[in-house]
């Protein structure tokens, strides 16, 4: 494999974001920093385990780590209680207008720094470097921040690209195989909605993909070992992210094609809600398998979509140790959640549902009774 970074560039809202995809790609930070020193805000599970990618990373720009916020990881850290800690933090700083904040951690880290990097004298250089699976393949790419407020995910956000997104696969040596998981999930999504030879890469690799994260893998909270040489990651995180890239180059402000990337999610974000807090709760990757399985039966029941690639499909996320069926909520509250969904636009729902890969219809009408005869 070429130890080369592959380098993407998208154009959004007339600004350039470059993802740079490579072994040390994080080196690079500093090409995207200019004067003065960044301000860096740093998910914990980052900084307990990986102590020395950090050290490397900031040599250059904050040998003594003065300049470093580090914040809890995962969904509790998208507060308005966290984002009021950073600006505090940023005011005790004199951050100025020209200043960057470097975001280093999962989507949700992410998500809260880039929306305080949006807003910070309105709006510094912002820099993401993604540790998980999903962060670099998704949640770092394409210029969405937010927090969630009064219970509603994402409610208050801005849309701030990063200048440069850096991905370097070594940070997923700590990642669990729930996480793991959670990012196939998105991968394989990505895969379908933009890029077939992927897809079927990721459908030869299956016995090693079962081994690693199959159902009966491992433990759910450990790292998976020897995860990084088992399968060419980089390759694929860089293809996935490219897909991504393209489809939010085409259409930062989600008016069209986008959409696309709610594959799988119209009915994932309801389960997620659904079961939130409950004994059989479901992560947003395992939320979306399920999301993507049910669509991909309902299009096959309709004849839009062969049978033979829903099959491919449902195997794959199997594989990976993802669930793609679940028991099903009460009709009426699945309704209701259906319709909470933000993503619903003049009255009704529009469902994302595969014609086959690459080929999608992005206005596609489902009722609650169709899903529920594909749930348990
Ligand atoms: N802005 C967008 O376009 C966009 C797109 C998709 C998802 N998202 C957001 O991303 C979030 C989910 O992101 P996520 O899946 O990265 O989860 P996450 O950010 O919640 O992180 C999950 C856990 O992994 C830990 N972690 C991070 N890096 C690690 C590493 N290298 N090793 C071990 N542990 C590590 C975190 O501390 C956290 O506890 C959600 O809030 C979602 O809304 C945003
Ligand atoms: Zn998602």
């Amino acid at each position: 494999m070429s130890h080369r970074s592959r380098i993407i560039d998208m154009v959004l809202d007339g600004q350039s974001s470059r993802v740079v995809v490579g072994p040390l790609a994080a080196l690079e930070l500093s090409r995207f920093i200019p004067q003065p020193p960044p301000a860096y805000i740093v998910d914990e599970a980052v900084a307990r385990l990986q102590p020395a990618w950090l050290e490397q990373l900031q040599a250059g720009c904050d040998p003594d780590r003065s300049g470093t916020l580090v914040l809890p990881g995962g969904e509790g850290v998208k507060r308005i209680e966290q984002l009021a800690a950073i600006y505090s933090w940023l005011a005790g700083r004199g951050v100025p207008r020209d200043g960057t904040l470097v975001g280093i951690g999962g989507g949700a880290l992410l998500d809260v720094a880039g929306f305080a990097a949006a807003t910070w004298q309105r709006g510094i250089g912002w820099v993401s470097v993604p540790t998980t699976l999903l962060a670099m393949i998704d949640a770092a790419i394409g210029g969405k921040t937010a927090i969630n407020v009064g219970g509603l995910k994402n409610q208050v956000g801005a849309f701030h690209p990063a200048a440069g997104v850096m991905v370097d696969c070594g940070f997923l040596l700590t990642l669990p195989r729930s996480g793991w998981r959670d990012g196939l999930a998105e991968l394989v999504k990505t895969a379908v909605i933009g890029d077939p030879a992927l897809f079927a890469e990721l459908e030869s690799a299956r016995d090693g993909l079962r081994a690693l994260f199959g159902a009966t893998s491992g433990a759910e909270y450990e790292p998976v070992p020897g995860v990084l040489g088992a399968m060419p990651w980089r390759d694929w995180v860089g293809r996935a992210a490219a897909v991504k890239a393209e489809v939010v180059g085409r259409d930062f402000h989600e008016q069209g094609p986008r959409r696309a990337l709610n594959l799988g999610h119209t009915l994932g974000h309801a389960l997620e809600a659904f079961t939130a807090g409950t004994p059989g709760a479901l992560s947003h990757g395992q939320a979306v398998a399920v999301g993507m399985a049910v669509v991909f039966r309902v299009a096959t029941e309709r004849g839009l979509c062969p049978l033979t690639l829903a099959v491919r499909v449902i195997e794959l996320l199997d594989v990976c140790g993802l669930p793609t069926r679940c028991p099903a909520p009460p009709a009426a509250e699945l309704e209701r959640l259906l319709h909470a969904d933000k993503k619903r636009r003049g009255g009704r729902v529009r469902w994302v549902l595969p014609r086959g890969l690459r080929q999608l219809d992005l206005e596609g009408a489902v009722d609650v009774p169709d899903i529920l005869r594909w749930l348990d």
